[in-house]
């Protein structure tokens, strides 16, 4: 069957100010820092593959908008893709530019550009007190001490996570990592975030706060989840099945191209 795909070319300059439009605040006025445009993401004739097993096939895609959605059964290759896009793993064959960077010549440029929510928390969390872990994404900024401190104390609060500022990291709760992580990333303020999996560890009353946290982020955010909900306004959503692209296009007719598959 031929792949759905709706969106083959860039996006156009009177639908990058209708994002824009979507991204005020509740007030009507406009969130800081709005970056200019979102995060250009090209990858063509991507191929990898493990132990001699091909996971992504001859991936062809340009991703453009603000709010990106991946789904797709277990193991048909999202967490594998989602890797490419801040060089943590590089592809076998085929190219990826991210506003165009090449993770393999400039990998730094590209971590700083794209940050990275681990569907495991674990494998993010690195410094002992949750304090301490969110404050180590400012590590090398220059800005003082005390500002450092407000912009942590900012983070905690918009994450329900302000009372266990001294708490032992490794101690919280699943969803607590979740948030923290997820906490830790956007501290950074990267252009692009790309998130695996985010709610998988949460409640229901986290799972819809991570939710709004994405529904509000001025930056780019690429989502891989099971959980469709999460996908609802998101401007585009893909649909993975072993190792390809099957369909491309607003979230209604991709999540229901998926569900059909899937059933
Ligand atoms: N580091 C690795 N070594 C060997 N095989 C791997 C590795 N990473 C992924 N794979 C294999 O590649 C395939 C795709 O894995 P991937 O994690 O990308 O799937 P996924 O779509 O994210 O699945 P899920 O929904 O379960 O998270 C799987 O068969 C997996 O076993
Ligand atoms: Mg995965």
């Amino acid at each position: 069957m031929q792949p759905q795909v709706k969106w083959g070319n860039p996006m156009t300059v009177s639908s990058i100010a209708a994002s824009s439009l979507r991204l005020q605040g509740a007030a009507g006025s406009p969130l800081p820092s709005l970056p200019a445009a979102a995060t250009t993401i090209e990858i063509s004739d991507v191929f990898h593959g493990f132990d001699g097993r091909e996971v992504l096939r001859g991936l062809c895609v340009t991703l453009t908008q603000r709010r990106i959605g991946i789904v797709g059964a277990n193991g048909s290759g999202k967490s594998t893709f989602a890797r490419l896009l801040n060089g943590l793993l590089l592809p076998a064959r085929g190219k990826v530019r991210i506003d165009g960077l090449d993770p393999a010549r400039d990998l730094r440029a590209v971590r700083r550009k794209v940050g990275f929510v681990f569907q495991n928390p674990d494998t993010q969390i690195v410094l002992p007190t949750v304090e301490e872990d969110i404050a180590f994404g400012l590590k090398g900024h220059k800005s003082g001490a005390a500002d450092r401190a407000a912009k942590v104390t900012e983070i905690l609060d918009r994450f329900g996570l302000a009372d266990l500022r001294q708490a032992p990291a490794h101690r919280l709760s699943g969803g607590q990592k979740q948030l923290l992580a997820i906490a830790g990333v956007l501290i950074t303020a990267p252009d692009c975030i790309v998130f695996d999996e985010p709610t998988t560890l949460l409640d229901l009353r986290n799972a819809r706060r991570v939710g709004q946290v994405i529904a509000d982020l001025t930056q780019t955010a690429i989502v891989v989840t099971h959980d469709l909900p999460l996908l609802a306004g998101f401007d585009r959503v893909l649909v993975f099945d072993q190792g390809r692209i099957v369909a491309d296009d607003e979230p209604g007719p991709a999540l229901r191209a998926y569900v059909e598959r899937m059933t």
